[in-house]
């Protein structure tokens, strides 16, 4: 059977999330370090888990803070964990917790490791904002500069417009293009309306506020007292809009291309603070310690297409590779967890699934097939939770692990779509 295993099945014992927070609002004072500490603690607390049986801890991050790149090693740096816990950060832009995943994952399916904490954190609320090229040189060469004169000299060389500080952009750095523009783009292609990209937020949001109501996404989620005074506590999404309708929805205007777009804040995946953490280990050591596994990792792939096409399509090339290499098909698969970055990606991704001619970019003869819209996103996604870039792919590979053992379901596959044209796809087993 062509499954990733070599010996070693790599079982997902838990998973635990911040609640996601709207950039600028509940967390705008806290760090992405601080989310991720304060997630993998309460991880590690709910799984009862010694901290000494952590062999690494790999996290995702998109926008590091420059003062702590290595945001996974400042996680691991908690008091739960031992010292020797080594940690490394890795970027694959929205799917960076999968990478983080798959990076843990791969380390025990080579033996290299028995337990791994993986996930991501994101704070955009906390992006870095840099000096102009200009204002940056007149500081270096101030700083250089040997007398009073010399450095009233090299400030006297800043202009106005060097004083306009930079942050980071969601732009292709290949094209220019925001994502955006590019989910824009892609309604255009695929002849997305904008009802339709409107309806499915609105289930988004349905979904999402029905999921939270009933709690089973708040089983998911990790209360947290916000710093620096600790006198409130946040225990849910703030993003999710109960109240929406699909009136309000289509009374909004298109934020990136306002003539002609269809892409609008309501059916895009807000700035968001937030951090996810899932607990991997050799499916032998959590028989061992007494663990009973929420599923197993089947398969994954990622797959890649020029940025300038359609940016956001490659989750349509990298799902048949996973399947194919579970040794499955679109009808095995009993949940489907899709990021969602804009209604109108993942509408294109699923006609994108239908399609002959992608399939055959992929390399199959037959394209996947129509997903039933009853086993996708079933308690909302990205557009109503929030999408803290770093985070989601934890998130959505928690929820994707629940609910199938709710449904008591065997087979389930998840996608996420990420800035550079990439996609993600992995497929977890139950038993
Ligand atoms: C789209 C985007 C620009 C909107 O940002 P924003 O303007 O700060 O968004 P807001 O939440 O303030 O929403 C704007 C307005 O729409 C309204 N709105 C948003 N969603 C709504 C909904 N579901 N129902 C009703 N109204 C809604 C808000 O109430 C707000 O109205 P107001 O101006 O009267 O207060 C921003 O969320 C964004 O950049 N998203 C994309 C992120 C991205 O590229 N991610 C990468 C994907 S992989």
């Amino acid at each position: 059977m062509p499954t990733y295993d070599n010996g070693r099945r790599v079982a997902i014992v838990a998973g635990v999330r911040t609640p996601f927070a709207k950039a600028g609002t509940v967390f705008k004072s806290v760090s992405a370090i601080e989310l991720g500490r304060r997630c993998v603690s309460e991880l590690i607390q709910r799984t009862n888990l010694d901290g000494a049986e952590v062999d690494a801890l790999v996290f995702g991050t998109v926008i590091p803070s420059v003062l702590a790149p290595n945001i996974a090693r400042e996680v691991a740096l908690q008091p739960l964990l031992p010292k020797a816990v080594q940690a490394f950060t890795v970027g694959r832009a929205c799917a960076s917790a999968n990478q983080a995943i798959t990076d843990a994952a791969d380390q025990i399916a080579l033996g290299h490791a028995g337990a791994v904490i993986a996930g991501g954190a994101e704070s955009l609320s906390n992006v870095p904002i840099l000096y102009s090229r200009g204002f940056s040189d007149a500081l270096i060469a101030a700083s250089r500069a040997k007398t009073l004169g010399a450095k009233v000299s090299a400030f006297s060389r800043i202009r106005p417009r060097d004083l306009r500080p930079l942050a980071p952009a969601i732009a292709e750095p290949s094209t220019g293009e925001t994502m955006g523009q590019s989910a824009d783009k892609m309604a255009k292609i695929n002849h997305i309306s904008r009802e339709d990209q409107d309806q499915f937020a609105l289930r988004s949001h349905r979904l999402a506020a029905a999921g939270t109501a009933d709690g089973r996404l708040a089983a998911e989620i990790a209360p947290l007292y916000v710093p620096p005074a600790y006198d409130t506590v946040v225990t849910s999404d703030n993003g999710i809009r109960e109240q929406t309708s699909y009136d309000q929805l289509a009374a909004l205007k298109p934020v990136f291309d306002r003539a002609y777009g269809t892409v609008t804040a309501g059916n895009s995946s807000p700035l968001t603070d937030g951090a996810a953490a899932v607990l991997l280990m050799d499916e032998e050591r959590a028989r061992v310690l007494g663990y009973t596994p929420l599923a197993f990792i089947r398969s994954y792939a990622y797959a890649a297409l020029d940025p300038g096409e359609q940016l956001l399509q490659a989750p349509v090339l990298a799902a048949p590779v996973a399947l194919q290499r579970a040794g499955l098909t679109l009808r095995d698969i009993n949940l489907i967890e899709m990021h969602e970055a804009f209604a109108a990606q993942v509408l294109s991704n699923l006609l994108g699934f239908e399609s002959p001619e992608w399939a055959a970019r992929a390399g199959f003869t037959t394209p996947l097939g129509e997903v039933d819209r009853a086993i996708l996103n079933v308690m909302g996604g990205s557009i109503a939770l929030g999408h803290p870039f770093g985070a989601t792919g934890a998130r959505i590979l928690t929820t994707l692990c629940h609910e199938l053992a709710r449904r008591d379901g065997e087979f389930g596959l998840l996608t996420v779509c990420a800035a550079g044209g990439m996609g993600h796809a992995m497929v977890v087993e139950r038993a």
